[in-house]
């Protein structure tokens, strides 16, 4: 039986023999081929790794269970983050299983229902400030200092430590690490951890190269491409809607490191990508995920690709965020429950 990241990568984790082996079966997930949206963008081959297949649909579960797990070995009764609502749905649940209470600060009216669902149903303390992601950051850092509380935003080194098995997995599952990564960047905490995934798998042997890390922040919210802080982010992308991330010096080392790109996608093109990944490639991501493919299809036709492997980290789910999924879709057409109405709606009159 698959027994979550804790276990599987114990020797890459800073766990020690009284750190409980918590889970929930996070880590494990789907790296899928697209063999159709391979060929239109001409790379040799192109994965999906699905994120959104971790027990609370995104990629922090992986970070949360090590960053709760040491919280509980540290003897913290408590834990808090700020969150655009996927580290709030996984510090809610991970709290939860722990019996540690779970206080979240969420910039209001920014983030996707489905998250704050879950952060209710799981039991947390949601505080929703007048503000942006950023500014619950700062506040959260100023409370931990006061009080006696274990923060597990990704300033936390235990977050990358336990993000990172996500590179791992995709050098498991292909034998080799791929030759270029893509990935939207937001607070910076994932391209770091990937980064570290990759450098120390590849010391390791477990790998004979390292993929080129090409990151993709939202125009709106775009600090590490401008190269300043953006006081006032905005993007349809409400996960990476951040002006000031705490990792910004992690995401340019592993963009110098690889000699990769960190650029940015328009709200358009992160549209554009999401009902592409989902209409060709199968895969629901939540809009902040096909950031991924909106980088891949604006730089497809500056690399060169053939023969390469490319693999697009789908970071969370996008049944988390019914309302963009909604948004401008046409009205379902509505009829009573007969045969002929149906035929004649479809067109195959009789
Ligand atoms: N994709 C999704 C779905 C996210 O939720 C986030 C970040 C990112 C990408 C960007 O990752 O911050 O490590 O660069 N979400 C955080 C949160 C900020 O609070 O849930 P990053």
């Amino acid at each position: 039986m698959y027994s979550g990241v804790l276990a599987r990568y114990s020797e890459f984790l800073p766990v020690t023999p009284a750190t409980p082996r918590i889970t929930l079966g996070e880590g494990d997930t789907p790296l899928v081929r697209s063999p159709r949206l391979e060929k239109e963008l001409g790379c040799g081959e192109l994965y999906f790794k699905l994120e959104g297949c971790n027990p609370t649909g995104s990629f922090k579960d992986r970070g949360m269970v090590v960053a709760v797990a040491k919280a509980v070995e540290a003897a913290s009764a408590a834990i808090i983050c700020a969150s655009t609502g996927n580290t709030s749905a996984s510090a809610a649940c991970y709290g939860a299983i722990c019996g540690l209470s779970t206080i979240v600060i969420v910039p209001r009216g920014n983030i996707a229902l489905g998250k704050l669902a879950q952060a209710i149903v799981y039991g947390a303390k949601i505080l929703a400030i007048d503000g942006n992601f950023d500014q619950a950051l700062e506040m959260v850092r100023t409370l931990v200092e006061k009080h006696p509380v274990t923060l597990v935003n990704s300033i936390n080194p235990h977050r990358i430590e336990g993000q990172k098995t996500a590179a791992f997995e995709i050098v498991d599952s292909l034998g080799e690490a791929p030759d270029f990564l893509f990935i939207p960047v937001g607070n910076a905490g994932n391209i770091t951890a990937y980064w570290k995934g990759f450098v120390e798998y590849y010391a390791a042997g477990k790998s004979s190269q390292k993929p080129r890390m090409m990151g993709f922040e939202a125009e709106g919210a775009a600090p590490i491409v401008r190269g300043e802080r953006v006081p006032n982010p905005e993007t349809v992308a409400t996960a990476i809607r951040i002006g000031n991330p705490a990792s910004w010096k992690g995401a340019v080392a592993a963009r110098d490191e690889s000699g990769g790109v960190i650029d940015s996608v328009t709200d358009d093109q992160i549209l554009e990508a999401y009902r592409l990944m989902a209409s060709k490639g199968g895969v629901f991501g939540e809009p902040a995920s096909a950031a991924s493919l909106a980088g891949l299809l604006k730089w497809s036709g500056k690399l060169d690709l053939s023969g390469k492997r490319v693999v697009c980290v789908v970071t969370g789910s996008g049944l988390k965020d019914p309302d963009t999924a909604m948004r401008g879709s046409p009205s379902l057409v509505e009829l009573p429950a007969e045969v002929s109405d149906v035929e004649r709606a479809l067109g195959w009159g009789t």
